[in-house]
């Protein structure tokens, strides 16, 4: 981990309620997964190349049509309001001055149309609940306000039973689990039920959400070849190769080892992202060689607009990618996109 990451997330400990940095912080069951993977990218080394003028490394992508300044994106998390009074409006700015993509979570806390205003390129993450219509409505919205695309999550049919913070999100205001999917309510529904994870959820909901919105639709908590290939044969536009940071299923396999077989089972016919435990631009330089698209932060993100709110998220964007621009130079490598599996290696055990 990157020190400056460190400092965040421990003056994020010192200064966050403690039942909201226990939400934050916690993994599912025994948090194995959790404790995995950090670990896991460190499995990996590198393969520099030696005098490649690779001065300046240019950090550019573009993804689904979306340009970016760096491959580091912000995850979608849930709750912002539990870390910086401004919320997701601040994680968006702090993207946005990052030149970053910030993907906004089903359970964001503040008006889903002040997001996209302080927002860059933004996408919207989605949950399908129980009470379509409340997704539904809020998709709509998403497409209208600009989003670019939408990131299904896969991993989720229930919320698991998490390590610590359990009461947390209970203890929440009503408005902050509302203001977004309660305007898509009819008023007779039970509206806390109706805004639950619908586990009957399946791989056809991916065309229907495209054909909705108009938009390309990625599937996120991928970690099989197997099941990214269905996810395409179901009309998914990208992957995110992820285990939820540890919080859904424990001991699901750790996305570092599970990235490779997901990138060449979907042989660059679509986009694949990943995340959890990427703390370091080195880790993202693995991450980006095995054949990922871009990375996702998810806690981090949030040390970073718990301590500064839009400028803290700023500053670990900012950071990060900076740490990826020396990697690629040291590495030999003149850009992101020149990337390739021959630059990483499994390490010696
Ligand atoms: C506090 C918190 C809330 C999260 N909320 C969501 C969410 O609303 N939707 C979702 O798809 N993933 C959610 N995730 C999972 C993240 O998108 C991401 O997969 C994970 O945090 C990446 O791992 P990292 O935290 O180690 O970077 C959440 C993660 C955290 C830590």
């Amino acid at each position: 981990m990157l020190p400056f990451l460190q400092d965040l997330a421990e003056q994020a400990a010192r200064e966050l309620d403690p039942r909201w940095h226990a939400y934050l912080e916690t993994g599912a069951g025994a948090e194995i997964s959790l404790h995995e993977a950090e670990q896991a990218w460190h499995t990996y080394r590198l393969r520099p190349r030696v005098l490649r003028a690779a001065g300046a490394a240019s950090t550019a992508v573009e993804i689904l049509g979306t340009r970016l300044e760096t491959p580091v994106a912000v995850g979608p998390t849930a709750y912002h309001r539990m870390f910086h009074e401004q919320g997701e409006v601040a994680t968006a700015a702090g993207a946005r001055a990052a030149g970053a993509l910030m993907i906004a979570s089903t359970r964001a806390t503040t008006p889903l149309a002040s997001i996209a205003a302080a927002a860059g390129p933004w996408w919207l993450q989605v949950y399908l609940t129980r009470e379509r219509a409340a997704i539904e409505g809020l998709v709509a919205e998403a497409a209208e306000l600009g989003a670019s695309a939408l990131v299904l999550t896969g991993d989720t049919p229930v919320l698991s039973t998490r390590a610590r913070g359990r009461d947390s999100v209970a203890q929440m205001p009503l408005d902050w689990h509302q203001v977004n999917l309660g305007r898509h309510l009819r008023p007779e529904v039970d509206a806390m039920r109706a805004i639950e994870q619908d586990p009957a959820a399946s791989l056809e909901d991916i065309e229907r959400l495209a054909e909705l919105s108009g938009l390309p639709v990625l599937v996120k908590g991928v970690l099989r070849a197997d099941d990214a290939d269905a996810c395409l044969a179901a009309g998914a536009a990208g992957i995110v190769v992820s285990n939820h940071g540890g919080r859904q299923l424990d001991r699901a396999v750790a996305t570092a080892y599970a990235l490779p077989e997901v990138v060449a089972a979907v042989g660059g016919r679509a986009p694949v992202l990943v995340d959890g435990g990427i703390r370091s631009g080195v880790d993202a330089l693995v991450a980006l060689a095995l054949g990922a698209d871009a990375v996702l932060l998810g806690r981090p993100v949030v040390w970073g607009l718990a301590a500064g709110g839009s400028e803290g998220v700023t500053t670990v964007l900012d950071g990060v990618t900076a740490d990826l621009v020396e990697a690629l130079s040291l590495a030999g490598v003149a850009a992101v996109g020149a990337l390739s599996a021959a630059d990483v290696i499994a390490a010696r055990r």
